[in-house]
């Protein structure tokens, strides 16, 4: 054979070998659990029960310097923070809200907040919520990748629970709770929920279920 027969069958295998790799590609990307990052989003799970350790505050401000690292809208950062590591606190928390029992157990929580007046005016200042939630969710992520265990507590819009936390951390009227935190080292194992629901997706455009 010629040797420019033998380049021919070695480029076609090359491009063989690559058409191949980007074709499986997607599918590849779609489950590498490989990934720490992706690894970490897919088995955080929400963790309300903890062990009695302590959480150091050199921990506690890796978790808001994540929370601040968020995406945020014209880079505005309209997000505040309180840290409660108050045990009297912690425990009113879990009495006076049902969904937030776990506060009274936590070693710590973080009243994510909002200064909406941080943000853009007008139509814009709901955003404040969107940044808020991000950092909410990076800190999730954070405190999962850290060994710690983590569930987000809503406040915010629910006008009698903004009332509460305002009165019970001294919060300025311009300042609003968004969500409660709770924070500690997970007491055992809990299982991550699989919600990938491939349903809930559209290309291009909504397509209904008969089409
Ligand atoms: C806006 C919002 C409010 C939530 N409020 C509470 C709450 O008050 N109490 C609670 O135990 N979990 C709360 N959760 C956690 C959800 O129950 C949890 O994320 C959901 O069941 C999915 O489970 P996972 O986080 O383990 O994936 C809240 C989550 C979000 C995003």
């Amino acid at each position: 054979m010629k040797n420019s027969t033998y380049l021919i069958i070695l480029l076609a295998l090359g491009l063989l070998f690559t058409t191949y790799k980007w074709v499986s590609a997607p599918e590849t990307a779609a489950v590498n659990v490989e990934n720490t990052t992706i690894n970490d989003i897919m088995t955080r799970t929400s963790v309300r029960s903890y062990s009695g350790e302590a959480v150091k505050k050199v921990t506690v401000d890796t978790l808001l310097r994540a929370a601040m690292a968020a995406p945020t809208a014209g880079n505005k950062q309209p997000w505040r923070f309180v840290v409660v590591n108050n045990r009297q606190t912690l425990r009113t928390i879990g009495e006076e809200f049902g969904s937030m029992k776990m506060a009274a157990e936590a070693p710590v929580a973080v009243i994510m907040c909002g200064e909406p007046a941080a943000t853009f005016p007008g139509e814009g200042v709901g955003y404040w919520i969107q940044d808020v939630s991000a950092a909410t969710e990076n800190l999730l992520l954070a405190a999962h990748a850290m060994g710690l265990g983590a569930v987000w507590c809503g406040i915010y819009p629910i006008q009698e629970r903004v009332d509460k936390f305002r009165s019970l951390l001294s919060l300025p009227e311009d300042i609003i709770p968004m969500a409660c935190v709770c924070v500690g080292y997970p007491d055992g194992e809990s299982t991550p929920k699989d919600k990938w629901n491939p349903e809930y997706i559209h290309y291009n455009k909504w397509h209904s279920p008969t089409e």
